[in-house]
């Protein structure tokens, strides 16, 4: 197996790349949306996790570990695997780096979408998500084609609890603390590809295909 890791703040888009990268065969692991589908079959881990997500806090390492570890063991060799929102912290990437290392495979690259905040705080403020589907919208950038409904699902879209402006700002400050340190630990090893990711998304999805080709 090979991995690509997404890298960004908050809203800089990486589930909006992550869509366009799926079409080229890649395996997208979006480990906040792992946690969602916790808290949408209500298990105790999803319990936990909302709390945390609520308050943009993260989970603790060894449970998004875990999730991963099962993902990993159970793929195929000849797997791409692109991650979205994992690696978080140092702990996660020296995780990742074991996990990888004991299944022979590799880490390729490190996508880092860069966006200024003022960006972000617009952005998340005017997603709208498909609850079935998963599908990403935005009301001004990337509207669906009829009203506030899912074009796949044909359902009514809805605002991610912790896409209000308090909580925002907080994911700005953890991803700053606990995230960034993450460019250098990946610069170190030169995997790291920027990316301008404060362009039209069909701009962005464009120079990071060209990135990874
Ligand atoms: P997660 O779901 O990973 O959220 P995030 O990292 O905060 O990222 P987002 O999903 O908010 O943004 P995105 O970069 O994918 O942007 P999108 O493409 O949607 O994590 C949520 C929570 O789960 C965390 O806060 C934490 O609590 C927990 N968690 C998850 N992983 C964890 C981990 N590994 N460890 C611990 N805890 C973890 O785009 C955003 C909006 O902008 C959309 O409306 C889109 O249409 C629009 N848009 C996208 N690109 C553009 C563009 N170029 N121009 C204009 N609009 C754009």
């Amino acid at each position: 197996m090979n991995a690509t890791v997404l890298l960004g703040p908050p809203g800089a888009g990486k589930g909006t790349v992550a869509e366009v990268l799926v079409d080229k065969g890649y395996v997208h692991i979006s480990t906040g949306e792992l946690l969602r589908e916790q808290i949408r079959l209500e298990t105790p881990l999803g319990l936990e996790a909302k709390k945390l997500m609520d308050q943009g806090r993260f989970v603790p390492d060894d449970v998004v570990v875990a999730m991963i570890r099962n993902l990993l063991e159970s793929a195929e060799n000849d797997t791409r695997f692109l991650f979205d929102g994992f690696p978080r912290t140092l702990g996660q990437a020296e995780k990742l780096d074991e996990l990888i290392q004991s299944l022979g495979g590799s880490l390729e690259r490190v996508v880092l979408l860069e966006c200024p905040d003022d960006a972000i705080v617009e952005r998340l403020a005017g997603r709208r998500t498909c609850g079935k589907c998963g599908s990403v919208y935005h009301v001004t950038f990337n509207p669906p084609s009829h009203g506030n409904v899912c074009d796949v699902e044909g359902c009514q879209l809805s605002q991610r609890t912790d896409d209000t402006e308090k909580t925002i700002r907080k994911r700005l400050d953890v991803y700053a603390e606990r995230t960034a340190p993450l460019i250098s630990y990946y610069e170190a090893r030169n995997l790291i590809q920027p990316i301008n990711a404060n362009q039209p998304i069909e701009h962005v999805r464009a120079d990071v295909v060209a990135s990874i080709s």
